[in-house]
């Protein structure tokens, strides 16, 4: 792990293939028969996949680690940041069952290879939705808040989904078996990442992984990461930010995606 921050824990942050490669160009899982000195397709969307997920990793660590802590006056804003995490994780998964893991299949020619994934959703699918029918009752004012409730309800769920967030990423590896039939899988990745993205609120979800994208991770490596237009970047950091402000304190990066030496509890 390259980067130690309050937000890499208790779910380990992932490595990404690229820069693994980087580091040692032969020893990726599923490759290891091969030598490369850049990365190749499979690498690059494994890497896009691995950022995501650790936006995912980030944002649930630092939602664990700041929830004993609220103080009445901030559980609002953070029952918020909180509920930005289900929305990214709900959109995303769904969009891959939906629209990028039958595309998978299509390609490789395979029914079923990407439904081992598919199932690994279903081992934190409850929990995930126990978590937010916590978080939507203490809004609505049917609970009360309290921290080592919602600790206790992503102790249910929460190793599975980081399990299977670390899995995938060698599973988009392993496709590079299937060659040329995976010729436009780069471009299947972007119109899935295109679609994920329209469908999260540019001040809300969209904002969160933003907030949660650590632009040093690996040396910098994802420092132009995600790839927006800067007008898109600008708005994020400059306008959006203001419109939640006070759900983003409990983010672990600041605006520009400087990973936070503290949280905010
Ligand atoms: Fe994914």
């Amino acid at each position: 792990m390259t980067t130690q921050g309050p937000a890499d824990h208790p779910f380990e942050l992932i490595q990404t293939p690229t820069s693994q490669l980087r580091q040692s160009p032969v020893t990726l899982a599923d490759t290891m028969w091969l030598t490369y000195s850049e990365p190749n397709q499979f690498h690059r969307c494994a890497s896009e996949m691995a950022c995501v997920h650790n936006m995912m990793l980030r944002g649930l660590n630092s939602i664990y680690l700041q929830a004993p802590y609220i103080k009445a006056q901030d559980e609002k804003s953070f029952l918020h940041y909180s509920a930005c995490f289900y929305q990214l994780v709900h959109v995303h998964h769904d969009g891959e069952e939906k629209m990028l893991f039958p595309l998978i299949e299509e390609m490789s020619g395979e029914k079923g290879i990407m439904q081992h994934n598919v199932e690994q959703h279903h081992t934190f699918d409850e929990g995930l939705e126990k978590y937010i029918k916590y978080i939507r009752d203490c809004l609505d004012g049917k609970e009360a808040y309290q921290g080592s409730n919602l600790i206790a309800i992503v102790d249910e769920f929460g190793q599975n989904l980081a399990d299977h967030l670390h899995e995938e990423i060698m599973t988009i590896l392993g496709l590079e078996k299937y060659r040329d039939k995976m010729k436009s899988l780069e471009e299947t990745f972007e119109k899935f990442a295109n679609k994920d993205t329209a469908q999260l609120p540019p001040a809300g979800t969209l904002s969160w992984g933003f907030f949660n994208h650590d632009r040093g991770y690996e040396n910098g490596l994802w420092k132009n990461w995600p790839p927006a237009p800067a007008p898109v970047v600008f708005m994020v950091r400059y306008v959006l930010f203001w419109v939640h402000s006070d759900w983003w304190q409990f983010a672990s990066c600041d605006k520009y995606g400087k990973l936070r030496e503290r949280l905010f509890t």
